[in-house]
């Protein structure tokens, strides 16, 4: 579509990428994805997790880590190579052929269970990635596709929703502001829109809510909300 938002082009992220304009990333593993985490996992161990927009998150890491394997989605080649690089990982990279796309290269780690799809979240397909995932978490994912505009919002969790097994767990980290920021991400999300995009799919539980005061020296020159939220596939 001509008038999508260039937010949402490959562009503007590898441009963020190539200024270093990655404000997201964070060096430690997210508090709430250990806080969560037996919810996520179920107490089950060996599982395959998935990290819509990976970015180089530590997070990756830390899930590897615990024995689990992980597959990335990112499209930005530097972000894929930062990741292994600041991590002091090797990787080999391969042509895949893909079902509803053109093929993508994938970076897989030698040393640990990772696996990085670089392309469009939208062109992934459950074939692709070798099966549905048992756990999925999500963050900066939602927030960074613009789910506001169009159908965007339905195509992510449709999408979502086809990765994942039924008996799967799915961890959401969205933020929620009242200043009009455009298309810019992170995406401020209500409740509602979280209940229109999800509930046909899933059952949803919200875990908690923390109130960030405004603080132009720091992060964010307005407050906001962050929002967790646990979904598990309705159905099959
Ligand atoms: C806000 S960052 C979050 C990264 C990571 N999840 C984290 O928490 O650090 C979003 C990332 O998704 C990538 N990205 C944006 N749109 C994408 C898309 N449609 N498909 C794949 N990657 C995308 C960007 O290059 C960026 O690295």
């Amino acid at each position: 579509m001509s008038d999508e938002p260039k937010t949402t082009t490959s562009d503007f992220w590898k441009g963020l990428w190539k200024d270093g304009n990655t404000g997201w990333h964070r060096n430690e593993v997210n508090e709430f994805l250990i806080k969560y985490f037996d919810e996520l996992t179920g107490g089950r161990s060996n599982l395959r997790f998935f990290v819509p927009l990976s970015g180089k998150s530590m997070d990756m890491l830390w899930l590897a880590d615990k024995g689990h394997t992980v597959v990335g989605v990112e499209l930005a080649k530097q972000a894929n190579e930062c990741f292994f690089a600041e991590n002091n990982l090797t990787f080999t990279v391969e042509i895949v052929e893909m079902s509803v796309s053109e093929p993508v290269e994938v970076y897989k780690c030698k040393e640990k269970r990772i696996t990085i799809f670089s392309c469009d979240l939208f062109a992934v397909t459950e074939n692709d990635v070798g099966g549905k995932f048992d756990a999925i978490w999500d963050r900066g994912s939602l927030v960074a596709i613009a789910p506001s505009f169009g159908d965007r919002g339905k195509r992510y969790t449709t999408k979502m929703r086809s990765l994942l097994a039924s008996d799967g767990n799915y961890l959401l980290e969205s933020c929620y502001y009242e200043v009009d920021r455009g298309m810019n991400p992170p995406a401020s999300i209500t409740d509602k829109q979280i209940n229109d995009m999800y509930e046909e799919d899933f059952t949803i539980k919200k875990l908690e809510m923390n109130k960030i005061q405004a603080n132009p020296e720091k992060e964010s020159s307005f407050a906001f909300d962050i929002n967790y939220y646990l979904f598990k596939p309705k159905g099959n």
